[in-house]
């Protein structure tokens, strides 16, 4: 039986958290965002002074990391992700930072850590009406959900789209060429990793959001579920 759930995946940059937040406020649904979940674990990691290779050899940590209370927050008036309570400590920016997004990257080929995770976003999602963005939500996490979405664009594209948001935050010393060399960098590793790849489900509604504005690009999904955009 089909959830009423809205799977959202594709490569970095390509829109999805501005994407799914339109696309729940139209349809009245919650968000999650799956990535903040690996950027989380990413950012404990390093706040205990551990890195990848520490994960990978200690599962006792990873017990330890799972134990953390976690709370997916809504954004702050203005901002565009939302915040993570961890602990009593809640983050915004700095789980958006390269390293961390490099980190999160890394970690998330340990199978033992998507195990955690993936449970965690299925008691989160389970009652429903629920838009979920990440990189195997239609694959792995709801293979069950209603509507599948894969939102794709040329790297240079979406590397465009990351520094015009950037710029408007005020980072003006992240290069153009850095940037894009990360978003290949980790487009590669999300692809080619053997457990739960970046990869459009056989049933997914693929859009090349490469030409297409996010209003464009809502009104397609929309149109698809069968709401009027
Ligand atoms: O979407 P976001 O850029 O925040 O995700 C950070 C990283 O977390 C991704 O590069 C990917 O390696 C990992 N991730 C994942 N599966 C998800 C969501 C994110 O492997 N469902």
């Amino acid at each position: 039986e089909k959830l009423a759930i809205v799977t959202i995946d594709g490569p970095a940059g390509v829109g999805k958290t501005t994407i799914s937040r339109m696309v729940a406020a139209h349809l009245g649904y919650t968000c999650l965002d799956t990535g903040a979940m690996y950027r989380s674990f990413a950012w404990m990691l390093t706040r205990t002074g551990h890195d990848g290779e520490d994960l990978k050899k200690d599962p006792s940590l990873l017990a330890m990391l799972g134990n953390v209370e976690m709370v997916l927050l809504p954004p702050l008036p203005g901002e565009e992700n939302g915040r993570v309570r961890l602990g009593g400590q809640v983050l915004g920016p700095e789980l958006r930072t390269e390293a961390i997004s490099f980190l999160a990257s890394e970690i998330a080929s340990l199978p033992e850590l998507r195990r955690v995770l993936t449970l965690m976003q299925q008691r989160l999602g389970a009652k429903g009406r629920v838009v979920i963005e990440g990189r195997d939500t239609g694959t792995v996490v709801f293979p069950q959900a209603a509507w599948k979405f894969f939102l794709d664009a040329t790297p240079e594209e979406r590397t465009t789209r990351r520094l015009r948001q950037l710029r408007a935050r005020g980072d003006m010393a992240t290069s153009e060429a850095a940037l894009l060399e990360s978003i290949v960098a980790r487009d590669l590793a999300d692809r080619n990793r053997s457990i739960a790849p970046l990869v459009a489900a056989a049933d997914a509604y693929t859009i090349d959001t490469t030409n297409l504005d996010i209003r464009a690009v809502v009104g397609e999904m929309l149109a698809h579920i069968g709401s009027k955009p």
